[in-house]
């Protein structure tokens, strides 16, 4: 622990997260705080790195042969940041893809096509599942039995929501944290926004709206968000209607073309969620509003702004960074590892994630049953997938 004044908050928050900084790193810092951090590297360097396995390589973004954004290489981008981990395999159905993986991250890494072979021979602390969400549940559960001590899932939880549950629990059964990467909670435009509404400067948030492109898929962080924002507090209840007209398959996932989803939160703040057809007409991707002003999260720069009531115009606050800078994966990542230390519960953490997904589930739910939909929603198959497959709906798809 590194004490007293003269050591600047960044060194101490590095060395909480058992960073290691490089030797050059150590040149710059005055001789009291290289002491004390020379006593806190030996310690750090005698801790071994966490094996880490990424299950789903892909191909980075816009690279020959990607199928999707290779969010596998994120990830590992986010651990290697964090200066406590190593890759020590990968599982993928593609040869290809998994040994671009490691010659990329760490050529001495073990290459795998069946992640379950992996887990038996490997036996990593941090696993990531960066499949296409059909997979999520399946491998999650599979995975856990192996009890590495975290697993990081992509978004969204799953095409199901009694698979979204099975996941979850089977994590806590094995003692597992299991964490989904809605890492926006970690985006500074996002990040700022919060410690505004915390710091009073709309005061008594009473409302949420959000738009985006659909309800599963970048629904899933709209939604997130809005639970962060309101300090992760439940939802009570949801009204939803869903429109297959313009339907999309994302990642290989079914999402409406059109749809809305109200909900009201257990502290009495009412949300709106729009999304698809005609979303961007909202004007922004997220509007806050409180008893004594207005914060807007835009589509595009300037991405934070915000209106104190009495006041003319809009403040534009530039925090430097975008709502989609990779930044948000690493430090979502570092909090996940401190969390772990800690014996705390991170922002991505699944129960966290869990109260995005009953929306998207209960807005399908309620869509069949054209009614409000009480929460806790009961475990299930998606309302939505079980209407296509009954041919009691009809997905056009858009071109
Ligand atoms: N958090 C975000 O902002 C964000 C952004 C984009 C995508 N995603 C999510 O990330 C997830 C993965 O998407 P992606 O774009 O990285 O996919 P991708 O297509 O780039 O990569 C998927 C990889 O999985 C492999 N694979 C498929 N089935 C497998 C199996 N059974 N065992 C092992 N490997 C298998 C494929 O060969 C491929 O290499 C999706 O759920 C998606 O929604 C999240």
């Amino acid at each position: 622990m590194l004490r007293g004044t003269g050591v600047p908050p960044w060194v101490r928050t590095m060395v909480s997260q058992n960073k290691r900084p490089c030797p050059d790193f150590m040149k710059t810092v005055s001789p009291r705080t290289a002491k004390a951090l020379h006593y806190r590297l030996m310690t750090i360097k005698h801790t071994p790195l966490l094996k880490v396995a990424i299950i789903g390589c892909g191909r980075p973004r816009g690279a020959v042969g990607a199928t999707g954004f290779g969010m596998g290489h994120r990830h590992m981008a986010g651990y290697t940041a964090s200066g406590r981990c190593e890759l020590a395999a990968v599982a993928d159905l593609s040869r290809e893809n998994a040994e671009a993986f490691v010659a990329a991250h760490n050529p001495k890494a073990a290459v795998f096509a069946d992640y379950r072979k992996m887990m038996r021979e490997v036996r990593p602390d941090v696993v990531s599942v960066c499949l296409w969400p059909h997979l999520h549940a399946e491998v999650v559960c599979a995975v856990a039995r192996l009890r590495p001590r975290v697993i990081v899932c992509e978004k969204p939880m799953d095409i199901h929501w009694d698979a979204c549950l099975r996941m979850d629990r089977a994590c806590r059964k094995h003692g597992v944290r299991l964490a989904i990467n809605h890492q926006r909670r970690f985006n500074l435009p996002l990040l700022k926004a919060k410690q505004m509404i915390d710091g009073g400067s709309i005061g008594r948030l009473v409302a949420i709206e959000g738009a985006w492109h659909n309800l599963a898929d970048a629904g899933t962080h709209v939604l997130d968000l809005m639970f962060y924002f309101n300090g992760d507090t439940p939802a009570e209840w949801v009204l939803g209607q869903i429109d297959m007209r313009g339907a999309t398959k994302v990642f290989g996932a079914i999402n409406a073309g059109h749809g809305l989803s109200e909900f009201r939160f257990q502290n009495g703040v009412r949300a709106v969620y729009h999304f698809g057809y005609q979303h961007a007409e909202l004007g922004c991707l997220l509007r806050l509003t409180g008893e004594q002003g207005v914060i807007e999260i835009l589509f595009d720069a300037p991405w934070l702004r915000f209106r104190p009531y009495g006041h003319a115009g809009w403040k534009v606050i530039d925090t430097g960074e975008n709502i989609h800078d990779d930044k948000a994966i690493y430090r979502g990542i570092a909090d996940i590892l401190a969390c772990l230390d800690a014996g705390t519960v991170p922002q991505l953490a699944a129960e966290r994630a869990l109260r995005a997904t009953e929306i998207i589930f209960a807005t399908h739910e309620s869509s069949r049953r054209r009614g409000r939909v009480d929460l806790p929603l009961r475990p299930g198959k998606c309302a939505m997938l079980s209407m296509l497959a009954a041919g009691e709906l009809k997905a056009k798809f858009s071109t």
